[in-house]
């Protein structure tokens, strides 16, 4: 299962390598990332190794230009939970909408943890130019952390000649256009991406199951020829 997480962790990572700003938690604590029109967009980890660590206590702030908002859009999420069904007690990530002495938690106020399954699929899109990331972790039980696509965004009208008009009413720059990553909430920036798994759906779900049996049945067979190697190899 470990290994599992990881190869998807790693495909992520090699998707991300399209991005100009790369940023840690760990390393970013207290600093103030500025998104600007030659700069509109970055990719913020929980940190540079595999696991993050034990007793963080973070705020990353994401600022936009005067009239452009922030979208916060989430490739990974593995938080370490705490024992109760809150965040409270467990490693949480809480995201602020504003500036901290004025604004409102975009996030559950205790936080986010737990898996991809616990975070908003479309992300969070801020209302202000600013946004807070509060990253905090306990003394114990850690995990992979997560992967944030955050780029600029504005209300429609769009302006056409800068920037991209998505399906869901948001305007980005229209660089972000076919990045290969989620830069509307809907995937809408990225058509061939959807055509993809389109056509991978349109096959059917028969088809679908019928290529991962064969993938496993062929994985199967491969790890039993090579535990019967071992065995000859060992006999003789
Ligand atoms: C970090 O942000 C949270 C809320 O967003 C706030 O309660 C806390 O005081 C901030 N910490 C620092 C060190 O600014
Ligand atoms: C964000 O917008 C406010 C006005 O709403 C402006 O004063 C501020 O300079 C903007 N922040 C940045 C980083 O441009």
């Amino acid at each position: 299962m470990a290994s599992l997480v990881l190869v998807v962790i790693v495909t992520l990572a090699c998707i991300q390598v399209q991005v100009k700003a790369w940023y840690f938690m760990d390393s970013e604590c207290g600093e103030v990332i500025s998104l600007t029109a030659s700069d509109p967009d970055g990719v913020l980890y929980t940190s540079a190794s595999l696991y993050y660590e034990d007793n963080m206590n973070c705020n990353v702030t994401i600022t936009a230009p005067e009239g452009q908002k922030i979208l916060l859009i989430f490739v990974s999420f593995e938080v370490d939970t705490g024992s109760t069904s809150t965040c409270s007690d467990a490693d949480a990530l809480s995201i602020w909408d504003g500036s901290l002495d004025s604004g409102s938690w975009l996030s559950p106020t205790d936080g986010l943890c737990g898996d991809l399954l616990n975070v908003p699929s479309y992300g969070y899109a801020t209302s202000t130019n600013e946004t807070v990331l509060y990253w905090t972790t306990d003394n114990s039980d850690n995990s992979y952390g997560f992967i944030i696509n955050f780029n600029l965004y504005t209300s429609t009208p769009c302006d056409a000649t800068t920037e991209f008009a998505c399906s869901n009413d948001r305007c980005i720059p229209s660089e972000l256009k076919n990045n290969l990553r989620d830069n509307c909430g809907d995937l809408s920036d990225e058509p061939e991406v959807l055509s993809f798994f389109g056509k991978f759906l349109a096959m059917g779900l028969g088809i679908v199951i019928g290529i991962i049996v064969a993938i496993v049945i062929v994985c199967i067979c491969c790890v039993v020829g090579c535990i019967c190697c071992c065995v000859k190899c060992g006999k003789k």
